[in-house]
């Protein structure tokens, strides 16, 4: 049994996602974790939400709470609505656990210890009318690069550029507005990660089957000059996680907390921790999935993310690790997407542009979204969600093509054996040949899905219902019946069994589906096609009853549609 240990990027805490960043890390991730449990394999797939930093902080002060009640609440909310899309996470954490605050001290000392950490004197931005300093997003000004008037500290949203905040022009306050500030002198702590570019770029070069998308982006980065700076590891901020060297005092940090970006990729270690905390379990259990010194260089660890994200996975979070000089578990492979855009433009948090991920349960089940969303995952480029391609979708593959044969030999057995597998004798000849391109088929759509290609492996699937269709169609037993009932029932029994075999393979893409499949067949058997698909396929024996179910997917109206599409076509306030 070989061992997964899988993550996606911990969705950030300050609002409800969008289906663009569902499809970019935490939807595959969970396709990749059900498929593997299905093989049979045994699984730990961790995801949580990303607590800290200045996002967090004006959001609750949006919302007018205390940063910390308000991350409480949106936990939850973020927690439900991954439950409402079936997201099979083991453990659903959060950055700002006790147990990622210890690692994360844990790691600054560690990298202390190293000489991997530099102190810098340094000029920030503060602001006399609020009393403080003001890092990242909270001030804003134009940008030297392209003089978009709204960049903020940390980036320019027009440009993407990564800004420092005394690079603006203009700049103010996004708290109070004010203009009223100066350059002041504090201390920070560096990272000092460009003294490891050999030791990155080895690693990278090691990697020659990761994705393009991946190892460009990171190669882009250590080459440009640009990406591997020393980067400031600390912030002058309130919330977040204070900082300190392992469990002690670091002289002249009082006050300050860890940059976002350097706690949130530890939280991935740390929710394995909170995890076996929630499981009653002991440390040992959750290190066997972590530390190669204690049983982790058996696991294979999948990291699935957006392409944004790559930089801070491939080079500042290894660095961490590596610099530790501790035997963590490094990533195996990193799985990166591009963009979702939505109707002719971009899926927008900030401008509230899209579909978000409780108004999309709101107006239907989880399944149709999963369908069209991993079936149209931007892998080899940015893909476009449009309402039209949408309904097409759900109502050719979903509804027409698996929904269909399931209520048709459902059906027609009700109707002319009852709602019991009927017997008739051993497979012909057209049932062989449909066994042998099955298996064919079958080992591909595993290929595919090991290789975790998202949307290929969709078609390969929807190619395994489509044959499905075609045999019944060709076999038509309500024909057959007429003068050979014995193969009618024989072609019945086949039909049922497909559906077994529907349920197990559309699993980790429709789960919700799959289950109803199962319980129609009253069967609690979703063991893997593995060996001979013929013997496999006999598992529903002559007088096994089963249940016509529900209809599994209703169609998409031109009225539905319209109406969604006027609905969204806004901002979502
Ligand atoms: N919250 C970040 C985002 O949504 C992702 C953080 S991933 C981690 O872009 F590695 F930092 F955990
Ligand atoms: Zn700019």
């Amino acid at each position: 049994m070989a061992r997964h240990l899988i993550t996606s990027a911990i969705p950030y805490i300050n609002g409800i996602k969008h289906l663009g960043n569902l499809v970019g890390s935490q939807l595959p991730a969970d396709l990749y974790a059900r498929y593997q449990r299905g093989r049979g394999n045994e699984v730990l797939f961790l995801c949580a939400t990303d607590e800290h930093g200045t996002p967090a902080e004006l959001a609750a002060a949006k919302a007018g709470k205390p940063v910390a009640d308000y991350c409480a609440e949106m936990h939850e909310v973020q927690a439900r609505i991954a439950q409402g899309f079936r997201l099979s996470f083991d453990h659903f954490g959060r950055s700002s656990s006790p147990q990622n605050h210890r690692l994360t001290q844990h790691f600054a000392g560690r990298l202390a210890e190293a000489g991997l950490i530099r102190e810098v004197t340094e000029k920030q931005m503060y602001s006399r009318a609020d009393g403080r300093f003001l890092p990242d997003r909270y001030i804003e000004g134009t940008c030297p690069n392209c003089g978009f008037e709204s960049a903020r500290g940390d980036q320019c949203d027009n440009c993407t550029k990564q800004l420092d905040p005394v690079d603006l022009i203009n700049p103010r306050s996004t708290i109070s507005g004010s203009t009223d500030l100066e350059q002041r002198e504090t201390k920070h702590l560096y990272l000092r990660q460009s003294t490891m570019r050999q030791q990155l770029q080895d690693w990278i070069d090691s990697k020659t089957d990761w994705p393009i998308l991946t190892t460009s982006i990171a190669r882009k980065w250590l080459n440009d000059g640009d990406g591997l700076q020393d980067r400031g590891i600390t912030r002058d901020l309130d919330w977040g996680i204070p900082v300190r060297k392992g469990d002690q005092d670091w002289p002249g940090m009082e006050g300050k907390v860890f940059y976002v970006w350097f706690d949130a990729p530890i939280e991935y270690i740390a929710c394995g921790a909170e995890w076996a905390e929630a499981n009653g379990l002991d440390a040992p259990a959750w290190e066997r999935w972590w530390r190669t010194d204690k049983g982790a260089s058996d696991v294979t660890y999948t990291q699935f993310m957006g392409k944004d994200n790559v930089p801070f996975h491939t080079l500042s979070f290894p660095a961490t690790i590596l610099g530790s000089g501790e035997p963590w578990k490094l990533v195996d492979y990193i799985k990166s997407f591009n963009y979702l855009n939505y109707d002719g433009g971009q899926f927008s948090t900030s401008r509230g542009r899209g579909v978000f991920m409780d108004q999309a349960l709101d107006i239907l089940p989880a399944d149709y979204w999963r369908w069209w969303l991993l079936s149209h995952a931007p892998e080899s480029s940015d893909a476009e969600f449009t309402w039209e391609n949408f309904q097409a979708s759900v109502n050719k593959d979903l509804a027409d093509v698996l929904g269909n044969f399931v209520s048709r030999i459902t059906k027609f057995c009700r109707a002319k054996f009852g709602e019991a597998v009927p017997e008739g004798g051993a497979w012909g000849e057209q049932e062989t040949a449909l066994i042998e391109t099955l298996t064919a088929r079958i080992r591909t759509y595993e290929a595919l899905m090991d290789a975790m290609e998202v949307r290929k492996s969709a078609q390969e699937l929807r190619a395994i219902w489509v044959l499905g269709n075609e045999y019944l169609q060709s076999a038509a037993p309500w024909v057959t019946i007429k003068e050979d009932p014995e193969r009618a029932a024989m072609q019945t029994r086949l039909g049922l069994n497909l559906i077994r075999l529907y349920a197990v393979l559309s699993a980790p893409f429709i789960p919700d589906a799959s289950a109803a499949m199962l319980a129609a067949l009253h069967s609690d058997d979703a063991a893997w096609p593995e060996g001979d698909l013929g013997a496999w396929l006999g598992a529903l024996p002559a007088d096994h009853t089963f249940t016509v179910p529900e209809v599994l997917f209703g169609k998409i109206t031109d009225e539905q549609r319209e109406d969604w599409q006027t609905r969204f076509a806004g901002i979502r306030t």
